[in-house]
């Protein structure tokens, strides 16, 4: 393997049902549609960086079954190095979506399957040294995560961790990160406040700040609709959200980091690299399905 950039985490098999409203507890609502969709937050993320031109490996498991097959046949087309994913014991990782036609919003239960036995020594020394960017999610096990970034360090990778979803962190894994990537739900959970009202610069700094994080670490916050909000150098910048017609809103996150990984390797400025990915995630909620809605470079280039 020879990417520039590897990322190290989650494939599986998304089950989406389509319904007009989100049905109360204990009621029963008819859906409008059933699909399967190629998914988990690394594999997309993966499709991400690909579709915008860059080489891309992703280092993951899937379980000895059908759902495994078809997912390493779609990173295969998708021009995705898969030659560091291992079969599993285990079935392969599937997510459970709801998606509510009338707010675009989704609810996603994810059963990890082999997810949850990805090791870090899948990464061989040579990708560590072709790699200039690391990208890791939680959904695989977080003490891998953190073995994989403190061996990456000597290679001079620049490691970002996706803290989505939000459990099992360690302060030593975020101490072991160079960009941390959370959405407004995440940042309350680590921060230990709900950040209310206008979501203003000034309000994200004092969520932030209760992060212990050190001088040199950054963070991304993306806000949905909202926008984006970039912290660098203890310096905020707040990036509007665009106007888009949401269709589903499902990996729009990890097409925001696969962008941002992908401009930021090319151009080496944060910030630019985040109003680049606020297009791309903002274009991939027009379309169905989590790596199938991923948008390519010619898109982006041309989108407002
Ligand atoms: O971020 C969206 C992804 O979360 C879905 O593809 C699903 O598989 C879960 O990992």
């Amino acid at each position: 393997m020879s990417s520039e950039i590897t990322v190290f985490g989650s494939i599986n098999m998304d089950l989406v049902v389509y319904s007009a409203k989100e049905p109360q507890k204990g009621e029963t609502v008819i859906g409008s549609s059933f699909e399967t969709f190629q998914g988990g937050k690394g594999a997309n993320q993966a499709v991400a960086i690909s579709r915008l031109g860059v080489p891309v490996s992703f280092v993951g498991k899937v379980g000895n079954d059908v759902f495994g097959n078809e997912l390493l046949d779609a990173l295969k087309k998708e021009a995705v190095d898969i030659s560091a994913v291992q079969r599993s014991s285990e079935d392969s990782g599937t997510a459970f979506i709801n998606v509510f036609e009338e707010t675009s919003q989704n609810q996603i239960i994810v059963i990890l399957g082999a997810n949850a036995l990805v090791n870090s020594d899948q990464v061989t020394e040579e990708t560590l040294i072709s790699s200039k960017i690391l990208i890791a999610q939680l959904e695989t096990p977080s003490g891998e995560t953190e073995k994989l970034f403190k061996r990456s360090k000597k290679f001079d990778c620049y490691r970002i961790l996706n803290t989505a979803p939000v459990h099992n962190l360690s302060n030593s894994l975020m101490d072991e990160s160079d960009l941390l990537i959370m959405n407004e739900t995440e940042l309350a959970t680590l921060s230990g406040e709900s950040p209310s009202g206008q979501l203003t610069s000034t309000v994200l700094i004092k969520s932030l700040e209760k992060i212990a994080l050190t001088s040199s670490q950054s963070v991304i916050v993306t806000l949905g609709s909202q926008g984006v909000f970039v912290y660098e150098n203890k310096i905020g910048t707040l990036i509007p959200g665009l106007d888009v017609l949401p269709v589903d809103t499902t990996g729009s996150g990890d097409c925001f980091v696969g962008a941002l990984a992908a401009q930021y390797l090319a151009h080496g400025n944060l910030v630019d690299a985040a109003y680049f990915a606020n297009k791309a995630a903002a274009l991939s909620v027009t379309k169905k399905g989590a790596s199938a809605s991923m948008p390519f470079l010619e898109e982006v280039v041309n989108f407002i």
